[in-house]
């Protein structure tokens, strides 16, 4: 732990202190081969650094919201099996998975459609064909 602490605090504000770093936008055009061959492993840490933060701050922003934000969340797949039987005359199963009764629709899409400018809606299963 000492030597990274010395490291941190010696170490490195020494080869900081020690780069040929320019004071002006011009002063980089004045560096000669030997002071742009010590800049190289500074620029190529900070160049990584730059590129690291930038990639992983993009993908962190670029993330899509989950589709179910709260239900079965500790599952892997949340899937829900029904025999025939177990149909009622009509059932709803919920698709915008904001149902608190869920996998049954409880009509939480109307409220979600409204503050996502949305139209999911439940998907009805009946057990008997309807007669017209
Ligand atoms: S509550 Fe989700 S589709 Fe109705």
């Amino acid at each position: 732990m000492e030597s990274f602490s010395n490291l941190v605090r010696i170490h490195v504000p020494n080869y900081l202190a020690g780069l040929p770093l320019p004071k002006s936008i011009g002063g980089w055009f004045k560096l000669n081969f030997r002071e742009c061959l010590q800049l190289v492993p500074f620029l190529t840490i900070v160049g990584g650094s730059v590129y690291l933060t930038h990639k992983s701050c993009k993908n962190y922003f670029n993330r899509k919201p989950p589709v179910n934000p709260e239900i079965k969340k500790d599952a892997q797949k949340v899937v829900d099996s029904f025999t025939a039987e177990e149909f009622k005359a009509k059932t709803a199963f919920c698709r915008c998975w904001r149902s608190a009764n869920f996998p049954y629709c409880d009509g939480s899409h109307n409220a979600y459609n409204k503050e996502c400018c949305d139209n999911v809606g439940p998907l009805v299963i009946s057990a008997k064909a309807e007669e017209n």
